[in-house]
């Protein structure tokens, strides 16, 4: 698909939103088979990226006592394709969550930074009885900090993508499917 509009760039599908809806399905069983004998999970999305994987994750995910759903905000991209380096909080208000089970959704790790820093704040503020991590995505050729989320949807290699929640320069985000997205050159 030839992006025209703002001649941004090139963008070639890697997971269609039926591959995207079958993987999701097997992953929110297993989430429910992890969660199942556990106490009140609270699932916490790292907006914006993750408002699409997390409304289709906790719609596959069954446990006898729900869930709660809480959202933050956290940022480390400017509006570029690289990582800025320092993680910013926007919006980090959470209710007493204290000794509850915890799973962060977040749309994808990169250089894992963004995740390790909310993961450590998790783990001082409330002292969970666990703290998983669920990725839509994982880059992990692109790793800076050691971290392992515990369940991806996709790996993927070291390319730039967009859509389903994933933006460049808050564009693309609303896209169903997941592409990827090859800037024109500027000349
Ligand atoms: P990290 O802190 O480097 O792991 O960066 C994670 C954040 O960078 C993600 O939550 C995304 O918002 C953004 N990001 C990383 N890779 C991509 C990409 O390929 N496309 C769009 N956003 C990305
Ligand atoms: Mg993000």
């Amino acid at each position: 698909m030839q992006v025209t509009e703002a001649n941004v760039g090139t963008i070639k599908t890697i997971y269609s939103a039926e591959q995207i809806r079958t993987r999701l399905e097997s992953l929110g069983k297993e989430i429910s088979r992890d969660y199942k004998d556990k106490e009140k999970l609270v699932v916490i999305g790292v907006m914006k990226g993750a408002f699409c994987f997390l409304a289709d994750i906790v719609r596959q995910i069954e446990l006898p006592d729900g869930l709660q759903i809480e959202f933050v905000r956290l940022s480390s991209y400017g509006s570029a394709t690289e990582s800025s380096g320092t993680v910013q909080t926007p919006y980090l208000e959470l209710p007493n969550i204290s000794r509850r089970h915890i799973l962060v959704i977040e749309d994808i790790i990169d250089s894992g930074r963004t995740a390790r820093f909310f993961l450590d704040y998790l783990q001082e503020q409330f002292n969970p009885a666990s703290l998983k991590i669920a990725a839509f995505l994982d880059k992990p050729s692109r790793r800076v900090v050691p971290i392992e989320p515990d369940y991806v949807g996709f790996t993927i290699d070291d390319l730039f993508v967009i859509g389903y929640g994933l933006d460049y320069a808050e564009r693309f985000r609303e896209l169903p499917y997941l592409g990827e997205l090859t800037l024109h050159q500027k000349g």
